[in-house]
């Protein structure tokens, strides 16, 4: 039998199941249409002002793009008010989180997270030859006080979803300072804050402060979901002195393409396609939350841009019914969620062949 080369931290990754791609789904159903609602994206587009920033900038990509995007880092320090040797751009913040493992995660060190982890999670953890600690949740959120005691003298990254994929909820304000104070000055706290930008809970924290108080830590988003740029690939870490220095230690030069790089300047500048991104999704969550209740189905109230609800059904029957009918959702059963489905808002017309669809397939 041939060796098997692959490390054996390697091996014990679980693969990434992205979803489907909308083109795939049309080949193999012969539809003309589909909406795809599985990938938590920006059904807006991207910014305008993002588009025209590429156009102008795309005689320039023979030429490296700036290694550390000078000009991004200077938008996000003055905005964010922080210094801008905090922050630390990448390709995508997954690529935040990968730098972090790789740069303080010995072999045998525990990252501590919980249950229902976002993938990168656990593949960077095994990546690096951690040992993966997950916390259960307490119903859909997390338990901070169960995280923090699972925290032992082995511990050295706590990764804290908030707003969580895939269930939307929060840690408060009051619970993540509580938690905060029981956290050893050695351990690092990521925050993901991919949703940061949909979240209209007045209880939710300001990690920056963490930031800013000089702690190991690392607020993570991300271009990919309100600034409608996912597909370029671009979010960033704001962290703290000694933490900044370790990511940009094993940063990949050149890491940030220059279209990303421009589109993310530009469309930080754009408040008005913001403002109706988060707006669609606030209209989106209260048109669901009304439908759902009218079919009697549950829900976990949400703060980001999709919603995680019981069908009562098979999951993976749900999908593939509603996959017939032109729209790609996920199922719950890859969160320990048989009965669930994690679907994405859309616009308003895409949310409302959802409805007609999940009100077929499940006959309420
Ligand atoms: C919780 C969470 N963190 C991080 C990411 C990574 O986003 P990106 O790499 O596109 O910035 C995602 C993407 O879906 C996510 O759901």
């Amino acid at each position: 039998m041939a060796k098997d080369l692959v490390c054996s931290c390697v091996r014990r990754i679980t693969p990434y199941s992205p979803g489907k791609f909308s083109k795939e789904v049309m080949e193999e159903l012969g539809l003309t249409e589909v909406h795809k609602l599985a990938s938590n994206e920006n059904p807006l587009g991207p910014s305008p002002k993002a588009v025209e920033a590429m156009r102008e900038a795309l005689t320039e990509v023979h030429v490296y793009p700036d290694p550390v995007c000078r000009e991004l880092t200077a938008a996000l320090a003055q905005r964010l008010e922080v210094c801008a040797d905090s922050i630390v751009v990448g390709r995508g913040s997954d690529e935040i989180i990968h730098m972090l493992g790789l740069a303080f995660v010995n072999p045998g060190e525990e990252v501590v997270y919980s249950a229902m982890p976002f993938a990168l999670y656990p593949m960077t953890t095994h990546i690096c030859d951690g040992v993966p600690r997950e916390v259960p949740a307490r119903g859909f959120e997390h338990d901070l006080a169960a995280m923090a005691d699972a925290i032992t003298d082995m511990t050295k990254l706590v990764i804290i979803g908030n707003p969580c994929n895939p269930t939307g909820t929060i840690s408060r304000r009051d619970e993540v300072r509580w938690f905060m104070d029981r956290v050893p000055e050695d351990v690092i706290v990521l925050f993901d804050e991919a949703y940061f930008e949909y979240v209209d809970d007045p209880d939710y924290p300001d990690c920056l402060e963490y930031v800013r108080e000089g702690r190991n830590v690392v607020v993570m988003r991300t271009f990919s979901k309100a600034y409608g740029l996912a597909g370029l690939r671009i979010g960033y870490g704001v962290a703290g002195p000694c933490v900044a220095e370790g990511l940009k230690l094993v940063r990949p030069p050149f890491n940030v393409a220059t279209l990303a790089q421009v589109a993310a300047l530009a469309a930080l500048d754009d408040e008005a396609h913001l403002r109706a991104s988060v707006d669609l999704v606030h209209e989106g969550r209260a048109y669901l939350y009304r439908e759902l209740d009218s079919m009697g189905l549950t829900y976990v109230p949400t703060q980001a841009n999709f919603i995680l609800l019981d069908t009562g059904l098979d999951s993976s029957e749900v999908f593939d019914a509603l996959m017939r009918r032109g729209i790609t959702v996920r199922t719950g059963d890859i969160f320990g969620l048989p009965t669930y489905i994690r679907v994405s808002f859309g616009t308003m017309a895409q949310n409302r062949l959802f409805v007609a669809a999940l009100r077929e397939v499940t006959g309420r």
